[in-house]
């Protein structure tokens, strides 16, 4: 129902999340060209230069943590302040600490670009920012909170649309995860240990591993999509009722499958078996909401034909499913006997990480940034659609190549002869790598050079005068 203090559209507040959404670009290509960089150094290991800075061990967090914390949660923050604000047909609460969450964001990238590859960390991965920094972290993360939660209390409309849900689960359960985990002891300004020991702080690690998994890359991630697939596709969610019960079935199973990242360790081995059980039952929710992501489409599979910010939506989708499909079977104890310290793992992760991931932050972004900028369409769509191309041969390319290198490796590790004496060397797994490390390469390649033409396609529509109309639907 149209309520008359509702605001129209030059009254949102759309600063936050402009500036979002165009740094998301830009630490997108940051953060890929130097996982295209440390690609080639395993390749050609001579790139680091002998230079402690560009160094592998040190390139390789400062990867993970721009792809994930700069590009991957501008995105949650550029949409998460967009589609609370239109689905509460209200304004954001708080404005000026919703800008203090962009500069303090922008702040907390920046030190991780300078001290990463000093080699300043505290060695848990994913959460190696030192605990000056995570201070930083906590700051912001909690007014984010107060901004989103804010917003959907002074709402004017009557129900909190299911992607508020997500984002809000999102929120409050990273907040959790980074508080817990980065409890530690300084020694120095830019030195301190973990307050856990021993297989408690490996327990406590992969608690907070997986669930930034579980929660940031994908409940912050399904908000998304909840909003901006029924909307590009311009018919309702497939299923209401669905997406409520994907939601709670997904946010119960989760916070339990962390010890699968720690088979056969120290870890009392009832644990490893939970961690398998849930993560195994975690299926059945993770397909749920792929589902109703891809029904959304019914009626409008026609689009796919001309639309590629559709095709980009529904790509990811279904490289959502497929990731959570293969999550469950390598959290089986034996099969991750076999993927564990492969490159399986990492083909794996990119399949989520390239497929969902940044797949589904680019087709919003398409979405979303014409109508920030007060513009129709974007500048080409045709640009779009070798955009959709270059990703979705990219990640094949990643995953393809990851996958059976993954599952070389494996087996050659275990590979014995008769005398019960191991068949290969270390060394000659690596060689054997080699081939499916050049086209990994490649396939960075390809996904980045999306990502240039993404940015010049933003830049054109943000710097064009007259507003594009948008194009007639075929
Ligand atoms: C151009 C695109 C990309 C390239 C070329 C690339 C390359 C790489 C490489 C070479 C590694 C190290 C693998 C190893 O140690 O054996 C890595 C790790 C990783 N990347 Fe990427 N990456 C890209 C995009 C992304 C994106 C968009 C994300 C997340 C949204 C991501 C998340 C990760 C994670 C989480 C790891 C650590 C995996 C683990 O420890 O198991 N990457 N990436
Ligand atoms: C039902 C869903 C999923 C399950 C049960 C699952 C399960 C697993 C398992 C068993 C591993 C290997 C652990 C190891 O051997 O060390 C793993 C690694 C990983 N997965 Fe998943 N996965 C799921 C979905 C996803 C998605 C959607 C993403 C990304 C967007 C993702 C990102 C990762 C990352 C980053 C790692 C590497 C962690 C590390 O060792 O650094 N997973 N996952």
């Amino acid at each position: 129902m149209m309520n008359h203090s509702q605001p129209q559209g030059a009254d949102y507040n759309y600063t936050v999340v402009r500036q979002f959404a165009l740094t998301t670009v830009l630490w997108g290509i940051v953060g890929m060209s130097v996982g295209v960089l440390i690609a080639a150094q395993l390749i050609w290991p001579q790139l680091n230069f002998d230079t402690p800075w560009l160094t592998y061990s040190r390139l390789r967090p400062l990867h993970t943590n721009a792809v994930i914390f700069a590009f991957g949660t501008s995105a949650l923050f550029a949409t998460s302040y967009y589609i609370v604000q239109r689905t509460c047909q209200t304004k954001l609460f708080a404005p000026r600490l919703a800008a203090f969450t962009f500069w303090g964001w922008q702040a907390v990238i920046l030190s991780a670009v300078i001290t990463l590859p000093l080699g300043i960390t505290s060695g848990k991965e994913y959460a190696e920012l030192e605990w000056p920094i995570d201070i930083l972290i906590t700051l912001v993360w909690v007014s984010y909170g107060a901004v989103f939660f804010g917003t959907i209390v002074k709402r004017t409309t009557s129900h909190i649309y299911v992607a508020n849900w997500f984002f809000g689960a999102f929120i409050i359960t990273v907040a959790v995860l980074h508080i817990v985990n980065s409890m530690a002891v300084p020694v120095s300004m830019w030195k301190s240990y973990s307050m856990y020991s021993g297989a408690v702080d490996a327990m406590v690690q992969w608690w907070y591993g997986h669930n930034a998994v579980g929660f940031l890359l994908t409940a912050g991630f399904l908000g998304m999509m909840y909003y901006f697939v029924p909307k590009q596709a311009g018919r309702p969610v497939y299923s209401y009722r669905l997406s409520i019960v994907h939601f709670w079935a997904l946010i119960a199973l989760y916070i339990w499958a962390g010890p699968h990242h720690l088979h056969y360790t120290a870890l009392p081995d009832w644990t490893q078996s939970l961690g398998m059980a849930m993560s195994l039952i975690l299926f059945a929710p993770s397909w749920g909401g792929m589902i109703n992501g891809i029904m959304t489409l019914s009626g409008a599979w026609h689009k796919l034909r001309t639309d590629p910010i559709l095709r980009f939506l529904v790509v990811s989708l279904s490289f959502y499913g497929m990731s959570t499909f293969e999550g469950p079977m390598m959290a089986i104890k034996t099969v991750n006997a076999l993927s564990h310290y492969t490159d399986w793992t990492i083909g794996h992760v990119h399949s989520g990480a390239l497929g969902w991931v940044a797949m589904v932050s680019i087709g919003s972004l398409y979405h979303l940034i014409p109508v920030l900028f007060g513009h129709g369409r974007m500048y080409s769509t045709k640009l779009i659609n070798v955009h959709f191309w270059l990703a979705t041969i990219g990640t094949v390319l990643y995953i393809v190549s990851m996958w059976i290198s993954g599952v070389m490796q494996g087996l050659m590790w275990r590979a014995v002869n008769a005398d019960g004496t191991l068949t290969y060397s270390f060394v000659e797994s690596i060689e054997a790598s080699y081939p499916f490390y050049f086209v990994r390469f490649l396939g960075g390649c390809f996904f980045l050079t999306g990502m240039f033409i993404m940015a010049f396609n933003v830049i054109k529509t943000v710097r064009a005068k007259e507003s594009m109309p948008a194009l007639a639907e075929a």
